[in-house]
């Protein structure tokens, strides 16, 4: 399946792993590029230039595929400048074949010249956004492509809560980038209507959480084999960062919180990173705030990364070819 997105990466199928916090590391992003698709390292999950270095490295030695890394740059207590911009020189030292930008372009967090720095190194620039203008500014800037990431999606959608039915097409007809669709993706068939939509591609990272390659435990990805689509929640508006996570009873308490008009202080506690360790590696599932998306409800089973890829292939090839004749048209 040949699109933008396949041609601008090198990569054989049309499906990218979208920045994990705490699980996009090397062998889940080994395994989705051995897969045909382009894994992830997230730089977040290092403390410096030299881990991130270190890990992309590990990376080059389980594949020889092309992979991307997450760079999210939001404001953080533990991240300082000086480190995202050792993160960002390491990408372009190393020349990773994609950086996958969220939060602030990489133009206004560093400065304009960072973009051409980046793909004289050959470094591919893709920004994930959750709006028509946040397209255009990257268009504009010199991106490469844009994810357009919808509501549904795990981790932090924007605030104009607008779905990926609605702000694919939306982008397709404001950009000439190409466009990748994020958010409540997990099959073939949601990979069929994002490039009838007009989109190159697809981004994912729910699904991927539940493969036999992603290093948490065993009762996480259970439950989201048995969680359902209704089963997340969006929180944190009242601070101005709201994220999509599974419902348990951190998020309710935050909820509980919210609705009490707490303070940023008051749900530190619970926002702490330190507790989505122990779900990842404990597997308490009440014990953080696990966010996934609402495409949670269309995972039926755990599967490698290498079987996820051919069944959505071949799931997407199978709709796009008999869908005319099943229309009669
Ligand atoms: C466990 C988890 C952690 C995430 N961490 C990040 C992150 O650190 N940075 C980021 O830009 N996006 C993060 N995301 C969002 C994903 O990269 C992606 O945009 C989103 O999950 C796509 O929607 P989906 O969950 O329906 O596939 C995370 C998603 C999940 C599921």
């Amino acid at each position: 399946m040949k699109t933008k997105m396949t041609e601008l990466f090198g990569i054989q199928y049309p499906i990218m792993c979208g920045g994990m916090m705490w699980l996009c590391k090397p062998e889940l992003c080994a395994a989705i590029s051995n897969a045909g698709a382009l894994g992830n390292i997230t730089a977040a999950n290092y403390q410096d230039g030299d881990d991130l270095r270190e890990a992309i490295k590990q990376t080059r030695a389980l594949t020889a595929k092309p992979f991307s890394v997450n760079l999210t740059l939001l404001p953080s207590f533990r991240v300082t400048k000086e480190i995202y911009r050792q993160w960002l020189d390491v990408c372009r030292e190393q020349k990773v074949t994609a950086l996958e930008i969220s939060g602030t372009p990489v133009d206004k967090f560093f400065s304009t010249d960072v973009i051409k720095e980046l793909h004289d190194a050959g470094v591919k620039l893709i920004h994930k956004v959750g709006s028509v203008r946040h397209a255009v500014h990257a268009a504009q800037a010199g991106y490469d492509a844009v994810i357009a990431a919808g509501i549904e999606e795990g981790g932090h959608p924007l605030n104009d809560d607008v779905t990926t039915m609605v702000l694919t097409p939306r982008i397709v007809e404001s950009v000439n980038i190409p466009v990748i669709t994020a958010g409540g993706i997990a099959d073939g068939r949601g990979l069929a209507a994002a490039l009838i939509l007009g989109a190159s591609g697809v981004m994912m990272a729910s699904r991927f959480v539940a493969t036999s390659d992603c290093r948490v435990n065993q009762k996480v990805k259970d439950e989201l084999v048995k969680r359902q689509e209704f089963e997340t929640t969006i929180y944190g508006k009242s601070i101005g960062l709201q994220g999509r996570t599974l419902i348990n009873d951190i998020s309710k308490k935050i909820l509980d919180l919210e609705n009490q008009h707490a303070t940023l202080q008051d749900l530190a506690p619970y926002l702490a990173g330190s507790r989505q360790a122990a779900v990842w590696s404990e597997g308490d599932i009440n014990s953080g705030l696990i966010p996934v998306g609402q495409s949670i409800g269309l995972i039926h089973d755990v599967v490698s990364c290498k079987e996820l890829m051919e069944r959505m292939i071949k799931e997407a090839e199978d709709i796009l070819k008999n869908t005319p004749k099943r229309l009669g048209i």
